[in-house]
């Protein structure tokens, strides 16, 4: 009898219903896993060496004024020029389930367009951060 009503407690709602033969399509996590890359798998387009941009080119035009962004696709890398001084850089896989393709700012915070979650540009945020440093137009990022 008690381990009946401990099923009871613990078992979740569709798997109770369908013991009794009431069929229901839910599902039972009632939270969603948030993306954990496989082991030696994030950012592969990044050796640990350092990367060294040159901001000026018209490819990274988009960091020459405060608040520009890119999601610089090739190295996987979204990349926000936060001061005159400081641009950060970002792993473009997205905390959630990682993918890194649907990225947009609202002038705070980046959003993955798959599931609109919103990510910081805090080094402390969810976000991987990098290492960088500014040097004129010199932008080198380090892993
Ligand atoms: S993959 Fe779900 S919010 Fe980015």
């Amino acid at each position: 009898m008690k381990n009946r009503r401990t099923f009871l407690k613990t078992a979740c709602k569709p798997i109770v219903l369908a013991a009794f033969g009431i069929p229901l399509l839910e599902a039972c996590s009632s939270e969603e896993t948030p993306y954990t890359p496989p082991s030696g798998s994030q950012n592969q387009n990044i050796s640990s060496d350092p990367i060294t941009i040159d901001i000026a080119s018209s490819l990274f035009v988009n960091l020459q004024a405060v608040g520009g962004w890119i999601n610089y696709t090739e190295k996987n890398l979204l990349l926000i020029r936060i001061s005159e001084t400081e641009v950060r850089a970002f792993d473009n896989s997205c905390p959630h389930q990682g993918n890194r393709d649907r990225w947009s700012f609202d002038g705070s915070n980046f959003e993955c367009g798959y599931h609109n979650n919103t990510f910081t540009t805090s080094c402390s945020g969810s976000l991987t951060c990098y290492s960088t440093s500014l040097d004129g137009t010199i932008l080198t990022i380090t892993f």
